[in-house]
């Protein structure tokens, strides 16, 4: 069986509704398919070799990725470097009112990864501005859910047919 592996890091409930919604449309999509959501913090080389697609879900923080995603990548680089090449991924960022810098670091590291895009990174942004806004836990529209479930239904679907 193939597996789609979601990694994501989420302070304030934001990025998590988001890979959450790609995860769960990826299961209903492809019931062939293992979808196995991983925090960052939990997820290792070891997941990212055995995986045949991907979802990258982080905040951007400090016109980054988030911390905890960077070190996700820190620890798992290397040991995967040329081992993954042409496997399909898409990004999803979830950001106050920005989000393109955390998108053009993850495109740079899975360039290195010889990744593919199957899509363009999906920025939906909170419109948190004020220290206040920025550490309110997060309510993703239904609309921007439904983009990220389309996107992993599309990489479900692709994965498990071999399109990607
Ligand atoms: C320390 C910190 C720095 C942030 N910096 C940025 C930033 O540079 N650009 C941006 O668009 N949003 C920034 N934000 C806003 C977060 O991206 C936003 O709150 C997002 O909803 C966080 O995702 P989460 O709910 O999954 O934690 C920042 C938030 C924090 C806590």
């Amino acid at each position: 069986m193939k597996t789609l592996l979601i990694v994501y890091h989420s302070m304030t409930g934001g990025t998590l509704q988001m890979a959450n919604a790609a995860a769960e449309s990826a299961a209903a999509a492809e019931s062939a398919l293992h979808v196995s959501l991983l925090r960052a913090a939990d997820a290792s080389a070891a997941h990212v070799l055995g995986a045949d697609g991907y979802v990258f879900a982080t905040p951007e923080n400090l016109a980054a990725m988030s911390g905890q995603m960077k070190d996700f990548f820190d620890r798992t680089y290397y040991a995967a470097l040329e081992r993954l090449n042409g496997r399909p991924y898409a990004a999803l960022i979830c950001a106050g009112s920005d989000g393109r810098n955390a998108a053009e670091q993850i495109a740079r590291i899975a360039t290195g990864w010889r990744l593919r895009p199957i899509a363009d990174p999906l920025i939906v942004c909170t419109h948190a501005q004020t220290p206040e806004e920025i550490l309110r836990p997060k309510r993703i529209s239904a609309m921007h859910l439904q983009q990220c479930a389309q996107l992993g239904a599309t990489l479900a679907a692709g994965i498990v047919m071999g399109i990607f």
